[in-house]
């Protein structure tokens, strides 16, 4: 073999990943860095993988390292997000192009930045929802130290996986359970740091309860019309609160997961019973993702697509839909008035960034705000 893997070791991959890392700007701490260093990623993932399918319209490929070990061992370095599970490991024949990934090795860039955000020091207890892989388990054991580590993770397969690659690294006494991480883990609460690399659209008040006033929570955010945003909450009288940071894409918690029902509430009655209106032009609305982030916010369990010529929204029990002549409305709610009406208030307050906006969890629900607390969105 005359590849890369032939020549390189795993703790030199290691050291290349971290200096680039580090070069583009995306550590911030040098302990991450040495950290990062000092995991060989190709240890923790298995031996078929799927990566973006280029070549194709979106969708997945496989990657066997049996059949091409070296562009598997790039991978395995490489800035790129590994997928690991499609469809809950239900049926690896399916065409990839079509199923959806349900377990990954995150992209490194993140891995590091969240590593970062969480401000990891020797002795702290560390919660980690989702570890599949055990890349960033390994990663927060590094910084915290083994016994002070557990990872819990809802795919009983993807934790035996994660259990068996963390022994044969050297990360024995990590702890890795089986279950529903939306719960928590009371049995080792409280926690100074809770850090989750499946995303949320609520984040679970059980995270606010099971930890360390002061503690900090991490987790990549989402709401169904736009999948981007980390928050960093800082936890203080049974209540986080922080900012929007990072611009970044995460699975679901597999309980929080959406499917959008316009396919089924768009019927030919339905057109019928239409409120109808005349626009000049098709709106940009959503086309601006600070716009659509905001707008996101104000409108939980509302999706977005597109269909020929038009674009809809649809929530539980309605749908919009939009050409650049009419707009059409069903249901109880009035989604397009209700989208364009946050977007409005979005360009009246000037049109703020992702990250001037942030997240209160109390235990009656979350909130959000722009720039303070008080703020309300
Ligand atoms: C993007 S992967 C995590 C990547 C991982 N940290 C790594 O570096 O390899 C998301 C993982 O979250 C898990 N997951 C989803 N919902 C969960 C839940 N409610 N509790 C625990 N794990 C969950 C999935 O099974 C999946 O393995």
């Amino acid at each position: 073999m005359t590849s890369t893997q032939s020549r390189e070791s795993g703790l030199a991959a290691a050291a290349r990943l971290a200096s680039l890392l580090d070069e583009q700007g995306y550590i911030t701490d040098l302990r991450v860095r040495e950290a990062m260093a000092r995991i060989e990623r190709h240890r923790y993932l298995p031996d078929r993988v799927w990566l973006d399918d280029d070549s194709a319209d979106g969708g997945y490929a496989p990657l066997d390292r049996a059949c091409e070990p070296e562009r598997w061992w790039e991978a395995a370095y490489g800035n790129v997000p590994v997928v690991t599970q499609l469809d809950d490991g239900r049926d690896e024949r399916l065409d990839p192009h079509w199923a959806t990934p349900t377990s990954s090795a995150s992209l490194p860039s993140t891995v590091a930045q969240m590593a970062c955000a969480a401000a990891l020091e020797v002795g702290m207890e560390t919660l980690e929802i989702g570890p599949a892989t055990g890349i960033n388990l390994s990663l927060i054991a590094e910084l915290v130290g083994q016994e002070h580590v557990v990872g819990i993770e809802i795919d009983a397969g993807l934790a035996e996986r994660c259990r068996a690659a963390l022994a044969a690294t050297g990360y024995t006494n990590v702890t890795v359970v089986t279950g529903d991480g939306e719960l928590g883990y009371t049995p080792r609460a409280k926690y100074h740091r809770i850090v989750s690399t499946a995303s949320a659209m609520t984040i679970p008040y059980a995270w606010v309860a099971q930890s360390h006033e002061g503690g900090r929570i991490i987790c990549p955010f989402q709401t169904t019309l736009c999948s981007q945003g980390m928050v960093a909450l800082t936890v203080r009288d049974g209540t986080a609160a922080g900012q929007f940071c990072l611009p970044l894409r995460f699975m679901l918690l597999r309980g929080q997961r959406a499917r959008h029902r316009f396919d089924e509430l768009f019927t030919d009655d339905a057109w019928e019973a239409t409120r109808v209106h005349r626009i000049d032009a098709a709106p940009a609305l959503l086309s601006d993702w600070d716009a659509r982030f905001a707008a996101g916010l104000r409108l939980p369990g509302v999706h977005h697509g597109q269909r020929g010529e038009g674009q809809w929204l649809a929530s539980e029990n309605a749908w919009a839909y939009w050409d650049d002549r009419h707009v059409y409305q069903w249901g109880p709610q009035a989604l397009f008035d209700a989208a364009r009406e946050a977007v409005e208030s979005w360009e009246k307050a000037g049109k703020p960034e992702m990250t001037r906006y942030g997240l209160t969890v109390a235990d009656s629900g979350q909130r959000f705000w722009l720039d303070e607390p008080d703020n309300l969105w």
